[in-house]
Parts: C-alpha cells; sequence; structure tokens
C-alpha cells in the first residue's frame, strides 16, 4: 500500500515566483512578477536572500553540496551524486545571476548550479525555524471533546485511502486517533493496523494480547490501575504509537486515561523556561528488568524527559514513565534538586483533571496512541479484560502521512 502512496500522492509544492535579473556582487531590489520583492547580497561567508521579507543566509558550501544539476543530484532517486568531499571548503562562486524566479550561480570550474528561490526559502535555516514540522493540536479534555473529532469506520478504513488520509491526518494533529465497528479479533486488529504502518515486533511479540493473569514482570498484567505514562522508555528509541483494541471485558472499571504531555509541557515551558530548559537537557535513564521463569530482559534508554529540535524548539518526544524510571546517577545533586522540582511542576501539569481524557474501550474500538506525546494509563477493574494492541513503527507511519501529502 505504501508503495502506491509514493506513486500517486506527492506533497504539494509552492510555485516558483518568476524574478528578474540582477548584477552580481551588489544588493539589488529584485521585483517579482507577482509583486514579491527579493534582495541579495554576497558577503564574505555566505549569499544573502531576502525573498518575502525573511533574509536567508546561505553558506557557499551548503550552496555547491545542494546543487540540484543532474550531475549532482539524482531527481529519481531524490540522492545526491556529489561527493561532499570534494567540495573546496572555502568556494566561492564566480559569478550569481537571478533569472525566471532562480538564483543561478556558477562555480569555479565552470559548474553552474540553478536554485528557485521558492526551494531556497523553503529549505533556508531561518525559513525551518519559523515552521512547525508538524503542526499540531494541543488538547486538555475539554479541548479534546469540543473538537468532535470523527473516528473512522472499518469498512471505509479499510477500503478507501481517503479515509487513511483522513485518519492520519487527526492523528498527526491530536496524537490520538480511533477506528471504529473493527471485528473485536485480534486478526481484524492486525489488519487495521497494517492499512497505516509496519508492526514493530518487540519483547512483548509482534500483536500482543493480554489479561490480567501476570505472565510477565510488568503491572500492565494485572488489575491494578497504572498511572500516565509513556511506553518502552527503557528502549533507546521509544515505540512511536501504540495500538489497543479492548477484545472483551466482563466487570467494572478499566477505562482508559490519555494525557496529553505535550500540552502540559508547553504550560510549564510557559511558567517556568527554566525548569522546561533543565527537563530538555538533562537526561535520565529508563529501565526494564524482567526475570520470570520464561523472560528475561534487560533494556536501557537514555535521553532527557523532553526531546526538542534544536532550531525550532519543537517538542518530538516525551519520555514519561515514573515505573520505569531508573536511578539518577548521572548528574550533582544540586542539579537533581533542580530537577526535582521541574518534574513536579510537569507532574502537577500532568495531573491537573481538567487535562485527563478518559474513554471507555470497547469492543470494535481501535485506538492509534502517538506514545512519543500522548500519555496512557487505567483505571482499576475488575473482572476479565482482554486487550490486544501492538506498536507500530513510527517511520513508516509518518512515511504513510507523508505520501498523503500531510506534514510530519
Ligand atoms: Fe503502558
Amino acid at each position: 500500500m505504501l508503495g502506491s502512496f509514493n506513486r500517486r500522492l506527492r506533497p504539494a509544492l509552492k510555485q516558483a515566483q518568476t524574478l528578474c535579473g540582477v548584477p552580481w556582487r551588489l544588493q539589488t531590489q529584485i521585483r517579482a512578477c507577482a509583486a514579491r520583492p527579493a534582495t541579495f547580497q554576497l558577503l564574505e561567508d555566505c549569499l544573502v536572500v531576502d525573498y518575502g521579507g525573511t533574509p536567508m543566509r546561505f553558506n557557499y558550501v551548503w550552496l555547491r553540496d545542494h546543487c540540484r544539476s543532474e550531475a549532482s543530484f539524482n531527481s529519481k532517486t531524490n540522492q545526491r551524486n556529489l561527493d561532499t568531499g570534494s567540495i573546496e571548503l572555502t568556494i566561492r562562486p564566480d559569478n550569481t545571476s537571478v533569472q525566471d524566479g532562480h538564483l543561478i550561480l556558477t562555480w569555479p570550474g565552470g559548474h553552474v548550479s540553478k536554485y528557485s528561490l521558492s526551494w531556497l526559502a523553503e529549505n533556508s535555516y531561518e525559513g525551518q525555524k519559523q515552521n512547525a514540522v508538524q503542526p499540531r493540536i494541543l488538547w486538555n479534555s475539554d479541548i479534546y471533546k469540543n473538537a468532535n473529532v470523527p473516528s473512522a469506520k472499518w469498512d471505509t478504513f479499510m477500503s478507501c485511502d481517503d479515509e487513511v488520509k483522513k485518519f492520519l491526518q487527526n492523528y498527526l494533529l491530536y496524537g490520538i486517533a480511533f477506528v471504529d465497528d473493527v471485528p473485536a479479533t485480534v486478526e481484524a486488529t492486525e489488519e487495521v493496523t497494517q492499512r497505516v504502518s509496519l508492526i514493530r515486533e518487540t519483547t512483548y511479540g509482534r500483536m500482543w494480547c493480554f489479561t490480567s493473569d501476570f505472565s510477565r514482570g510488568d503491572t500492565a498484567y494485572s488489575q491494578l490501575a497504572l498511572d500516565r505514562h509513556t511506553d518502552t522508555s527503557y528502549f533507546q528509541e521509544p515505540c512511536g504509537i501504540q495500538v489497543f483494541h479492548c477484545l472483551k471485558h466482563e466487570g467494572t472499571g478499566g477505562r482508559t486515561l490519555l494525557v496529553d504531555g505535550f500540552y502540559a509541557a508547553e504550560k510549564v515551558r510557559r511558567q517556568s523556561p527554566e525548569n522546561f530548559e533543565l527537563l530538555a537537557r538533562v537526561p535520565i535513564r529508563h529501565e526494564y528488568i524482567e526475570n520470570t521463569d520464561n523472560h528475561r530482559n534487560h533494556m536501557t534508554g537514555i535521553g532527557p524527559l523532553l526531546n526538542l529540535y534544536p532550531w525550532n524548539n519543537e517538542m518530538y518526544l516525551i519520555r514519561y514513565n515514573n515505573y520505569d524510571r531508573s536511578v539518577i546517577n548521572t548528574i550533582p545533586h544540586d542539579l537533581v534538586q533542580r530537577w526535582y522540582v521541574a518534574h513536579r511542576e510537569l507532574t502537577t501539569e500532568l495531573r491537573r483533571p481538567e487535562n485527563e481524557l478518559w474513554v471507555k474501550l470497547t469492543p470494535g474500538k481501535v485506538i492509534f496512541i502517538d506514545n512519543w506525546r500522548v500519555m496512557h494509563g487505567r483505571e482499576s477493574f475488575t473482572g476479565l479484560r482482554q486487550l490486544c494492541g501492538c506498536y507500530l513503527t513510527r517511520d513508516d507511519v509518518l512515511s504513510a502521512a507523508r505520501c498523503f501529502g500531510l506534514r510530519a
């Protein structure tokens, strides 16, 4: 399925602006035909292009490295042909011009590079700095409920790509998405996940199915309540997507708790930037040690609780699992105290009742949870409760979304 997405669906490209020619080595006002002004200036260490009001600075080696000519770049495979190691680190263009919305550089030796100004704008550091990699709607319980996000329906989900696209769009925006009317079997659950991505096999298996039988050395396999947490924080790369399907429950309780970790963390960022910064900088170890008759595991994952893209400070991963957080032994005592203060503030936000979304998972309702963003937990329950699910590989979910033209 993903192959066909690639062939049929491409991200929309911005229209190139048509500009007039300009002289070399002068800061020049270029009047676009679409009335979008641009200027450029060649400095000692970079080429400055002011296009649409935002000055962008391009390093000269970068410009040569990102040449899109046939000799430098294979546009069929989208791979670089050019050996970056062969570029002179002091390279400067011999000549520069702008024609028909393109910047044209002639390098020593005669090689010509041509870049559309819109491509440069899209791929400049300054452009990336202002843009979210993945636009999101952060939520508390009311925000999510008031959004009335529709669930996908099994029949259309399994037969119509457009339904999968809508589902993925909701998933990307909110970090959770549902498919209803799925047959209450492990096989159907597996089928529905495979419309989206590949299953990530872990120590818990490919598709797992569990009851409160303590078959594994983990609290999940009990009837106890589970506080909000992210799963597999003890993996160096925590599982990207968690899928749950409650196949049967004859008893009371057992509602699923969902909390948007990014909503809570953004609150901390606004209230106490220094605490936010600490949670984003101090590496913490999570660990899973299992020693039962049938299973022996010792996993460790190391990283800060909050993970940000450094160029735009956008959050992309939260590790929050108080059960699995390991010994803190890599930071000095005074920093430990400050870290606990920051951790407490985040915990307080995560535990605000207004941030808790409680959902009763019933047979037929499959939930997909962004395990890098949304925490899950559950209330205690009585009776037999049979849950199945799996983890999905994050790369493949995001790839499917991008092939639909979604930003992820
Ligand atoms: Fe869990």
